[in-house]
């Protein structure tokens, strides 16, 4: 059985108070919730007094994103080092806004994919088809394309998680169906087991990512292939992540 994981990634929000003041919140209203991974992914500038604040709790903290390099002149750049130091242990890599805002290739992604594992971080790949792709039926090519040039060399004795976010639903409301992301989330659990066998890709995890919110959660989760989530807007108030978190109970 695939234990849920349901992470948010608060992109380029909270400052270090407003963070302090969610995570606080957060792990009151998650305090009780053992049988799923909860993480949250926060600006590089709160990872630190986040990171003071989930001591002792079950909730685990992640980059929003890294450079593949140990250290260097690489101005403004975080490095595995940098987030392992900090207390992270995922990384969201690949997403689709550093694909299509700041053109990050399959080839970075698949380095930064790497250099994350190997430096002991459970790296994040997200992939996800944009809206003419879909309307020109190439879901399926460009999803296939990213999940295996992302994973190039990898190892599957490690740990890693996909994220499908198809990218006509981040941040605009609209959610793909509980079907059709069953659909693409089998299909990518075909590809994982033609690369790395059907034991690996049974015991991987594939997170559904755009436009997640507590109202849709439950049917999203309940699909056979879909292992979790990664929200966006609905994780920026505690009270919306955690009931996405609860999605399952009666409160
Ligand atoms: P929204 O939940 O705001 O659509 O964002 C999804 C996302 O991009 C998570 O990484």
């Amino acid at each position: 059985m695939r234990r849920l994981l349901i992470a948010g990634n608060w992109k380029m929000h909270k400052t270090v108070p407003e963070a302090i003041e969610l995570v606080r919140e957060l792990k009151e209203l998650t305090a009780d919730v053992d049988d799923r991974d909860i993480l949250v992914c926060p600006p590089f500038t709160a990872l630190y007094p986040v990171r003071r604040e989930l001591e002792g709790t079950n909730i685990a903290l992640g980059g929003q994103n890294m450079f593949y390099e140990e250290q260097g002149a690489f101005t403004g750049e975080i490095s595995p080092i940098m987030l392992k130091d900090v207390g992270c242990s995922y990384v969201i890599l690949g997403h689709s806004e550093r694909r299509h805002i700041f053109g990050e290739t399959d080839d970075l992604i698949n380095r930064k994919v790497l250099s994350a594992t190997e430096h002991g971080l459970t790296p994040i790949l997200c992939v996800g088809e944009k809206i003419e792709e879909r309307e020109s039926g190439e879901t399926e090519k460009v999803v296939e394309r990213q999940v295996k040039e992302g994973l190039r060399g990898f190892n599957p004795e490690n740990e890693f998680v996909i994220a499908y976010e198809p990218v006509w639903a981040i941040g605009t409301g609209e959610t793909a169906t509980p079907e059709l992301a069953q659909e693409v989330h089998g299909f990518i659990r075909e590809i994982l087991s033609e690369l790395f066998g059907k034991e690996k890709a049974e015991k991987t995890r594939i997170l559904y990512g755009g436009s997640v919110k507590p109202e849709n959660a439950k049917g999203l989760l309940e699909m056979p292939d879909i292992d979790g989530a990664l929200v966006g807007g609905a994780s920026l108030k505690a009270e919306s992540f955690s009931k996405i978190v609860k999605f399952d109970r009666e409160e």
